[in-house]
């Protein structure tokens, strides 16, 4: 196959895969977009270096503009062409973690452009581990911004069936690298200050990165909601996100308890997020999914995204009720990404 069309009712986008590589080529060179495969989650790719191609990111996700993109790089030899003041503690990161889902904010050199950083003066760098999408980068004379390719506010997209559903008519096409291994988005680490900040927990996870590093400043509004007037370091943590149209409210506790607890609210229009082991529990509920099992928090990562787009298929839920993840190493993600589905909306038992 060299391309096949998708449609949904908004209109078309082209799968490419490999023998369509130098249609992407094609398309970014011309300003226009491709969705980019990576480890972590699909990205709405184009030409770092153009307001043009820049600009169309922000007009088909509805992103707010003062929300800045990472620019995704082949390797850590093109650090010092787009930023400076890079300390050895950043290549310490960079041999360890690329390509892989770490992302580095670094001082922008000018040759990155305002509107990618949103007027910032540091910018946030990222190699991904994505074969295809390294074929593309090593065909290409400039870095490719891309944020999560979803619409703002839906759950990031791990799949290509993800992305039809989000950009058809809206995209020209989409390179398909399969399903996303992470699954949820890149660790952002903030190297720009006196200090290491963790800004968004996510593929790398703390504990890795404090072998490397020591002790890391972790940003407050991780893991609770921010008060008035404060803001998160990462200007894209304070919207809200990664949410099903439905309301959710994550039930914290011991997964027996939290599973018998659900069973006591369960209705007509609740739908329930479980782990694997307790979906017997949920035999009557049509919108009972499973984010994998209670021991695999690889796999809750995976299937996040997948399942809470799931219950947008089941209009009749006006309501989730779903079991909370671990908090520890990939676990730190996947509670922050729930956390923010639910709007920090916690039922504890
Ligand atoms: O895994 C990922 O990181 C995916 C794939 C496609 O690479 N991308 C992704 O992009 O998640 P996006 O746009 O959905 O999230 C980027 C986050 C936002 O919260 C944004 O505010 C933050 O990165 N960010 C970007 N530049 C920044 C900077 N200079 N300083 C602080 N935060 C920054
Ligand atoms: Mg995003």
């Amino acid at each position: 196959m060299m391309s096949e069309t998708r449609h949904n009712q908004y209109g078309s986008i082209r799968i490419l895969d490999l023998p369509g590589l130098e249609e992407a080529v094609r398309l970014l060179q011309s300003d226009q977009l491709v969705v980019i495969p990576t480890e972590t989650v699909y990205g709405l790719g184009a030409n770092a270096l153009s307001k043009a191609a820049v600009e169309k990111i922000f007009q088909v996700k509805h992103r707010p503009m003062d929300n800045p993109l990472i620019v995704h790089l082949r390797s850590d030899s093109d650090l010092e062409r787009y930023c400076e003041d890079i300390s050895p503690q950043v290549y310490d990161l960079t041999k360890r973690f690329w390509p892989g889902p770490l992302t580095i904010v670094l001082k922008r050199r000018a040759i990155i452009p305002n509107f990618v950083t949103a007027g910032l003066d540091t910018v946030a760098v990222r190699c991904p581990d994505s074969p295809l999408t390294q074929m593309l980068l090593e065909r290409l004379e400039f870095p490719i911004a891309a944020p999560s390719a979803n619409l703002s506010g839906r759950p990031s997209t791990t799949t290509v069936a993800h992305v039809v559903e989000d950009l058809s008519g809206k995209v020209p096409a989409v390179l398909d690298g399969g399903d996303c291994t992470v699954g949820v988005e890149s660790t952002i680490l903030d190297m720009s200050l006196e200090r290491p900040v963790l800004l968004r927990p996510g593929g790398v996870t703390l504990e890795e990165l404090e072998s490397v590093l020591g002790e890391i400043l972790v940003d407050p509004s991780l893991t609770r909601p921010l008060g008035k007037g404060e803001q998160p370091k990462a200007p894209g943590m304070k919207y809200r996100h990664y949410a099903p149209k439905a309301e959710v409210v994550v039930v914290r506790g011991d997964a027996f308890k939290t599973a018998d607890y659900i069973r006591t609210v369960l209705g007509e229009t609740i739908g329930v997020l479980c782990f694997e082991e307790y979906l017997s529990f949920f035999p009557e509920c049509p919108a009972a999914f499973s984010m994998g099992s209670e021991h695999s928090v690889r796999e809750q990562a995976q299937l996040l995204f997948d399942r809470l787009r799931e219950f947008d298929h089941h209009p009749e839920i006006t309501r989730v009720y779903a079991q909370s993840p671990v908090s520890e190493g990939l676990g730190l993600a996947v509670t922050n990404r729930l956390n923010k589905a639910a709007g920090f909306r916690f039922v504890d038992v």
